[in-house]
């Protein structure tokens, strides 16, 4: 999706707000995490972690215009239990390195309709591992999208990685609703899927 250009915004500055930008492992606080990978705007995280000031949350967005948006909204709330990072999802071990988190949300992730783009799903089975590696055990991925086809292949692809706990075809409004749900609402219904990490048995 395009976003729009802001004129002063570039890496250094994100840096002096604070924001991630180098790509090497980091240091988190000791206490539940939960990250928002492609966070947009950041309306979901924001509200997330302004009420739940006892866990610490990470946003990950690759393009720097929106992230700045975060920036403004965590700044604006004073939020200290927020990280921001710019960068790709592909990374987020790398970032990440030993912690653990208890919660993965994938809000809207771009849907890449045609088929020979499908690879770039956020839901692709090659991130899938990035995602194993980097839940907790009874670690949860809540995933939510406007589009139906989008939706299909994501619980297929999640199915073999995930205990799917809900599903849900028509998900109901809530405090936490990302700035693309706020528009999609208005054109048809809301499609989630919650899964539950499976335990893999390691054999030696
Ligand atoms: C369609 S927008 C949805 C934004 C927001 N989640 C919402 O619901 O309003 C998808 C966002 O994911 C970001 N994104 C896509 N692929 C990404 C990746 N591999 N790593 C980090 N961010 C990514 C894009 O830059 C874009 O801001």
């Amino acid at each position: 999706m395009r976003q729009k250009r802001i004129k002063y915004v570039d890496e250094s500055l994100l840096a002096t707000h604070g924001v991630i930008i180098d790509l090497c492992e980091r240091d988190f606080p000791d206490q539940p995490l939960e990250i928002e990978i492609g966070s947009g705007k950041g309306e979901f995280i924001t509200r997330l972690a302004a009420d739940n000031k006892d866990k610490h949350y990470i946003a990950i967005e690759r393009n720097k215009y929106v992230c700045y948006r975060i920036v403004e909204k965590k700044e604006a709330l004073k939020l200290n239990n927020l990280t921001i990072i710019l960068g790709d999802a592909i990374n987020l071990n790398t970032y990440l390195g030993r912690h653990k988190v208890d919660a993965i949300y994938l809000n809207f992730s771009d849907p890449w309709p045609k088929k020979r783009h499908h690879k770039r799903r956020l839901t692709a089975p090659s991130f899938l591992p990035i995602y194993q590696h980097l839940l907790d055990d009874n670690g949860i991925l809540q995933f939510r999208t406007d589009h139906f086809e989008f939706f299909i292949d994501s619980l297929e692809n999640l199915s073999s990685t995930f205990d799917i706990m809900h599903i849900d075809k028509d998900l109901a409004v809530s405090n936490y609703m990302t700035e693309y749900e706020v528009k999609k609402r208005l054109s048809g219904p809301i499609y989630q899927i919650q899964g539950r990490k499976k335990h893999v048995t390691q054999t030696l």
